[in-house]
């Protein structure tokens, strides 16, 4: 992925609320290509998972229940320096501290229910990217 390509997740509460297209958009004016994308609902044992390394953190039952109560958006997304700038653009984890104008201020709901997921580094993005998209090569 060589730093280019980042994976995110429109969370429950922003999918469930209808703003994936609102969403959507703010990230395509950041420039960022959809590489990949696709519509579905985590199990609890697959958003346990996905977020393992979280597995000691008192909120790690509480996040995979979450995470498994709707549907999500996950996606693959393309741009130079594409997980810094993403990690920009959705703005800190708690939306009380989040910027103006980034995504979590716009649509979060709570910390936990913080409308995206982003990516934090490289590899990461290349692991998560082939947790949900297993021919990635032929996007
Ligand atoms: P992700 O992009 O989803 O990985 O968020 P992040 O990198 O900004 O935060 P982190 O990886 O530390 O936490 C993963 C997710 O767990 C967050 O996005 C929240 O949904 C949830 N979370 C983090 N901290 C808390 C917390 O203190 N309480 C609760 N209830 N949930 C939390
Ligand atoms: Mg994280």
């Amino acid at each position: 992925m060589a730093g280019n390509r980042t994976f995110t997740m429109i969370k429950p509460d922003a999918f469930g609320a209808g703003n994936t297209g609102a969403i959507l958009k703010i990230i395509e004016g950041a420039g960022f290509k959809i590489k990949a994308a696709k519509a579905l609902r985590l199990t609890q044992e697959k958003a346990g998972k996905f977020y393992e390394v979280h597995k000691e953190r008192p909120f790690y039952n509480d996040l995979c229940s979450y995470m498994s109560s709707g549907s999500i958006l996950a996606a693959v997304l393309e741009k130079e320096n594409a997980v810094a700038d993403f990690r920009k653009l959705i703005g800190a984890t708690n939306p009380v501290e989040a910027e103006e104008g980034t995504i979590r201020k716009l649509f979060a709901k709570s910390i936990e229910a913080n409308a995206i997921h982003g990516s934090d580094s490289d590899e990461n993005a290349e692991i998560e990217s082939r947790f949900f998209f297993s021919k990635l090569e032929e996007v």
